[in-house]
Parts: C-alpha cells; sequence; structure tokens
C-alpha cells in the first residue's frame, strides 16, 4: 500500500514536470503601431486604467506574473487570452472598420456596466483590476463618448 502510494506521487511529480514542456506561446508583441493608444489621443487616466484591467486579455501584451509560466496555470491564463483577444483586440485597432471600432466602444462601456469585465478570477488575482465605482465609471463615460465621437464624425 505505501509503496503504491509513493509510486503514485512519484508519477505525479513527474507528470507536472513533463508538462512543462508543453507551454503556449507568449503574448508579448514588442511592436504595435495599431494600437489604441498609438492611434487615438487616450487620456492618461483612462489608458492607466485599461492597463490595469483590460489590456492583459484585449491585447497583444499582456504583463505575466510570476507563476503564469507553470502548466497547468499558463494554460488557463492562455485561454482567457486568445478567447479575449478573438472577442477584442486594442492591439488591432488600426486595422478595425469604424463600425466595428463603434461596436467595440459600446460593448466595453456595456461590459463594465453589467459587471461583467473584467472576469472574476482575473479580479481575483489582480487586486488593482478591482476597479472602484469611480473609476469603473470613468471607464463608462470614455468609452461611451468616444464611440459618440466616432458615430458623429467629430
Ligand atoms: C482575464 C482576461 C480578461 C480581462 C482582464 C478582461 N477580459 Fe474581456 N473578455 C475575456 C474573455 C475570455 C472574453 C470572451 C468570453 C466572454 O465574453 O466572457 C471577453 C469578452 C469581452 C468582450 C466581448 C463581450 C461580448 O460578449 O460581446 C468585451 C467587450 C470585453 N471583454 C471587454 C473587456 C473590458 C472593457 C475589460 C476591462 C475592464 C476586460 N474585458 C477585461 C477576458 C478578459
Amino acid at each position: 500500500m505505501r509503496t503504491a502510494f509513493r509510486l503514485l506521487i512519484l508519477l505525479f511529480i513527474v507528470g507536472l514536470v513533463v508538462i512543462q514542456f508543453f507551454q503556449p506561446e507568449k503574448n508579448t508583441a514588442t511592436d504595435s503601431p495599431n494600437h489604441l493608444f498609438k492611434q487615438v489621443d487616450v487620456p492618461d487616466d483612462v489608458s492607466a486604467l485599461l492597463k490595469q484591467a483590460c489590456l492583459d486579455c484585449h491585447s497583444n501584451q499582456t504583463q505575466y506574473l510570476w507563476y503564469h509560466q507553470f502548466a497547468p496555470v499558463s494554460w488557463f491564463i492562455n485561454d482567457h487570452i486568445v478567447e479575449g483577444k478573438e472577442e477584442l483586440n486594442l492591439s488591432n485597432w488600426g486595422n478595425m472598420e469604424i463600425l466595428d471600432q463603434i461596436a467595440a466602444m459600446e460593448d466595453m462601456s456595456k461590459e463594465i456596466r453589467n459587471g461583467k469585465m473584467p472576469i472574476a478570477s482575473y479580479k481575483l488575482m489582480h487586486p488593482k483590476a478591482r476597479l472602484s465605482e469611480q473609476e469603473s465609471q470613468r471607464l463608462i463615460e470614455w468609452t461611451s463618448s468616444f464611440s459618440e465621437k466616432l458615430l458623429t464624425g467629430e
């Protein structure tokens, strides 16, 4: 019995070591000429909030934490990034059609208003992403007024 238990632990450890060789590609582009911040004059406080709460999953640049490099955590994080970027990638802003840009700003505003973004597991591990009422309001206000601006072509 004891030998079986030891064998199981050993297998578990070997398994953990082996999965480390299967890592997703990191989301760390160095050059992003089409990024929202390069294309649009975003106020500093708004860009700081977007960086704090959204861009890890909605741009080509994730700020990884030290433990994100270990599987299976790295797989979990990568799923969010891949799925998040599929829905909205602010590094592609310059390549988006104007109607998609307007929709993106409207959606961002809506997701924050509904409390759906940033996602709960992310807030748990990233205290800075837990936006205060005031910070959320600021993002809602900016995304809404910016989409209006795009709509009216001002
Ligand atoms: C930890 C990763 C992560 C963070 C951080 C994050 N998102 Fe997301 N986001 C996702 C994923 C995954 C999806 C797709 C699945 C879903 O809708 O839940 C998504 C979907 C979206 C969508 C599309 C929703 C729809 O159904 O149309 C919008 C808009 C969005 N996020 C905005 C934001 C905004 C704004 C922030 C910051 C306040 C943010 N997200 C932070 C992962 C993230």
